[in-house]
């Protein structure tokens, strides 16, 4: 996670954010990484953004270990070892501008209570950033993992293919639909990918 996460927010993943993110995010935001790995995703947010208050939630302990060994330029986020599928978040209704999530929600067996909790403590015209994996054909996922990931043995592509390809875009569209979100915008940012900007629909 750590090696890939250059590739994975590149200068792409950047214009999308500059473009269709920040415009809607006050510079002293409250922002919410959820699911923040390695806290890598959240460094970078905070370069960009350097009065916003961060915080990142990990269910694993050595995520969040990794995350507050890292180097800040500005205010340290505060980072703490949470599971959002059996905790509410520790932030008050509407209080939250901008609530990231990236690689996170497939694997969540129940996604709609995740995402109701997310709409809790977004404030109005807060942003919920959504970039997740979205499902394709066995031979296109096998060919990428050959080719991006360098993975000669393929029983790690027919073990993760039915984990990362679980959900197409309309599956996503679908499911923030129903969890009382409007899809702004989305786009597929890598062959992989689709991230979609969400906001509060009230
Ligand atoms: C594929 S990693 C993505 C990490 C990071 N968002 C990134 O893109 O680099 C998925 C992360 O979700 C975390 N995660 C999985 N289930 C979770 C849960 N129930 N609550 C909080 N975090 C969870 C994992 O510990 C892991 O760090």
């Amino acid at each position: 996670m750590v090696a890939t996460h250059p590739q994975r927010f590149d200068a792409t993943y950047w214009a999308f954010f500059a473009t269709h993110v920040a415009p809607r995010v006050p510079s002293r935001a409250v922002m919410i990484d959820l699911g923040c790995g390695p806290g890598l995703l959240l460094r970078d947010v905070g370069q960009r953004f350097p009065d916003a208050t961060l915080f990142g939630y990990d269910v694993t302990p050595a995520m969040i270990a990794h995350a507050r060994q890292l180097a800040w330029a500005g205010v340290k986020p505060m980072f703490g070892v949470h599971d959002v599928t059996s905790a509410s978040l520790p932030h008050a209704v509407g209080s939250v501008h901008l609530v990231s999530m990236s690689s996170v929600l497939h694997v969540l067996d129940e996604p709609l209570p995740v995402l109701a909790e997310i709409r809790r403590v977004l404030a109005p015209g807060g942003v919920f950033l959504l970039n997740d994996w979205i499902r394709q054909p066995l031979a296109t996922y096998l060919a990428w993992r050959r080719d991006a990931l360098g993975e000669t043995d393929t029983r790690r592509g027919f073990r993760l293919f039915p984990v990362h390809n679980k959900f197409t875009t309309e599956d996503w569209q679908w499911l923030l639909a129903e969890a009382g979100f409007t899809v702004v915008h989305h786009d597929l940012l890598r062959p992989s990918h689709r991230t979609f900007v969400a906001t509060r629909r009230d």
